[in-house]
């Protein structure tokens, strides 16, 4: 049993770190068939995604069509909704699954910075740049860019990401050569583009580029059958990792089941997490740390 679940962490640790989901699914499964993870037999799972609510099961259909083909896709949905794992899932149901997929969080990243993260920068550009540096649209050459949180991304480097799409190559901040690049951009964003574009906060031409398919995230809170699938991946994990064997009362999901979930999976992950560690054997409502509906 020790011998499978090490196993199975190095086999999801490997997965992760390639962005491999499909082999996580797979990992996944057989982790499902192992008593550990007795709780979790049936979650249903597609690329990498918990769920089966009828908005999941419209989106898992959407990815399957939209991922094969090279379009951009803009990715819109309330933070921890899983727009990450939706990014991933259409480089990996893709052509370009062998190639690498970058991402970059356009807000996470000083404004100065975010360029030579993206098209790289040659020694001496700027202070601290001691040598060259690829940046993530080479890195990923053949692959897939994912642009987290993209309503973030300053003016000034919107035009340039523009340029670089228009023309399919870019340069590196400090050089004066091009070279060109073949990848295709996913992006995200939890703001409204539109009302961005009217308010002259983000450009329009580059709205319509990225957004040649958008995918909508719907809110955990739509999701309803979802967070009884949703809390017993998380437990399952949580045991795994812990190795002990941790249930779900039914009045603790009860509970789980009526909250609003501002946060959405990931804020239902970290309460799981949280309970996890204070429950006996079961996860009772008082350890959840939740008030009925808040
Ligand atoms: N459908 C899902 N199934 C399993 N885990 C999910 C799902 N949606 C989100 N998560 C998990 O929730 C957390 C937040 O997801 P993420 O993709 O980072 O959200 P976002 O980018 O929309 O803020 C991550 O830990 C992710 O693995
Ligand atoms: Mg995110």
């Amino acid at each position: 049993m020790d011998d499978l679940r090490r196993q199975l962490a190095a086999l999801v640790a490997e997965a992760k770190a390639a962005g491999r989901f499909a082999e996580l699914e797979a990992a996944w499964r057989e982790l499902q068939s192992s008593p550990a993870a007795a709780p979790a037999a049936t979650v249903p799972m597609r690329y990498g995604l918990v769920g089966d609510s009828p908005k999941m099961r419209a989106l898992f259909e959407l990815i399957g069509k939209v991922a094969p083909s090279d379009v951009s896709v803009l990715i819109l949905g309330e933070t921890g909704t899983g727009k990450e794992l939706v990014a991933r899932a259409l480089h990996e149901q893709s052509k370009r699954a062998k190639k690498p997929f970058m991402a970059e969080n356009c807000a996470a990243v000083p404004e100065n910075l975010l360029e030579s993260e993206l098209f790289g920068h040659v020694r001496g550009a700027f202070t601290g740049a001691a040598g060259d540096r690829q940046g993530h649209f080479t890195a990923a050459n053949g692959g897939t860019v994912f642009l987290d949180e993209i309503g973030d991304m300053p003016l000034a480097m919107q035009a340039k990401l523009l340029r670089v799409l228009q023309e399919g190559e870019v340069r590196p901040v400090g050089s004066n050569k091009t070279h060109k690049v073949d990848v295709r951009v996913v992006a995200a964003t939890n703001k409204d583009l539109a009302v961005m574009c009217k308010q002259g906060t983000f450009r329009e031409d580059l709205w319509f580029r990225l957004n040649v398919v958008s995918l909508q995230l719907p809110a955990l809170r739509e999701r309803k059958g979802d967070v009884a699938h949703l809390a017993h991946f998380f437990l399952g994990r949580c045991n795994v990792e812990t190795g002990r064997q941790v249930g779900l009362s039914a009045a603790a999901l009860q509970v789980l089941e009526a909250q609003r979930w501002p946060g959405n999976v990931r804020e239902l992950e970290n309460v799981l997490r949280r309970a996890s560690v204070f429950a006996k054997d079961e996860i009772l409502p008082e350890d959840l740390g939740l008030k009925l509906g808040g």
